[in-house]
């Protein structure tokens, strides 16, 4: 028997709603859709959500989405302080041994970053920091090195701010894209990474206040490794020396991720080709790439922040 107009009861609406979804055509859609409305809805009832917080949630959302452009993106940082984004990660990189493991692609991501040489230095204007050289090699699950493959890398300057959360800093600091050489090496120049807290001054940071929470992420460099034929690595190298690798505020740890920055107090090998004078460290991180699986491959970095409309 049809259901009466208006008889809608707090039971019955769940249903109501999933049913005038279930002609959606695309079958994937449907299931995104069916299963999020029961979600929300079982969220809802399940802490009796009053009036008064249903539209602190749409304000909360609303301010999210007026901070949100090129330079900010307080949605993805909202799904990364949530563990969302870890989630996501996780069920869709289920690499076999060897692959280096991705991890949050993180808000601060910016196109066009200026190819730099084998060696190039991104921190050129890092006046304060410890200069480090950080090395290794691409390969493939074999171990054969991977020539050419593209490193796309960025990295929080040594006041912990990125070029894009700082007026004062020129555009495309702290950024640059390496090639890997005939052996599969790369090199790149930079200063010892720092942690960092999170841009705290919208819904996200007021949620982690609220919350008890801290902001800080431990130091960390920021990698995407692509090469013709193998599926794209996002990801970051760690400082195993951080104090927050066991509470970083996105959850972004992995231990395979992490890595020794070994100091030295007199220069010898690429740092003194390179000139580099001394204190400095060096890092080695070595990235294993697994073949491209055929048509539904990661999205690499451009393609995401074109997806958001970023671009
Ligand atoms: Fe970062």
């Amino acid at each position: 028997m049809a259901r009466q107009p208006g008889s809608t009861t707090e039971d019955d609406i769940t249903n109501e709603v999933v049913a005038r979804f279930a002609a959606t055509p695309d079958p994937r859609l449907r299931q995104i859709m069916l299963s999020l409305i029961r979600h929300l809805h079982a969220f809802v009832k399940e802490v009796e959500l009053t009036e008064a917080e249903w539209f602190s949630a749409i304000e909360i959302l609303t301010r999210a989405g007026h901070l949100s452009d090129d330079k900010r993106q307080e949605f993805i940082l909202f799904s990364d302080t949530l563990g969302v984004s870890m989630v996501v990660d996780l069920i869709n990189h289920r690499k076999p041994d060897g692959a280096t493991e991705s991890t949050v692609f993180g808000p601060f991501h910016r196109l066009n970053a200026p190819e730099m040489p084998y060696g190039g230095n991104i921190a050129h204007l890092d006046k304060t920091g410890t200069p480090a050289l950080i090395a290794g090699r691409v390969l493939d699950l074999d171990g054969r090195p991977i020539v050419g493959a593209l490193l796309d890398v960025w990295q929080a300057q040594t006041s912990g701010l990125y070029d894009s959360q700082d007026p004062n800093l020129a555009a495309m600091h702290m950024r640059g894209k390496f090639r890997s050489d005939a052996e599969g090496r790369y090199l790149v120049r930079t200063v010892r990474p720092v942690h960092y807290p999170i841009p705290s001054d919208g819904p996200v940071g007021a949620m982690l206040r609220a919350t008890g929470r801290h902001p800080w992420r431990p130091a960390h460099i920021h990698f995407v490794v692509s090469a013709e034929g193998y599926e794209p690595v996002t990801t970051h190298i760690f400082d195993s020396a951080d104090e927050y690798l066991a509470s970083d505020a996105v959850f972004a740890v992995k231990q395979s991720l992490i890595c020794d920055f070994e100091r030295h107090e007199a220069a010898e090998g690429a740092a003194l080709r390179l000139g580099i004078a001394p204190p400095y460290y060096t890092a080695r991180f070595d990235f294993c790439l697994k073949p491209a699986s055929g048509a539904a491959t990661v999205l690499d970095a451009q393609q995401r922040l074109a997806a958001l409309g970023a671009g």
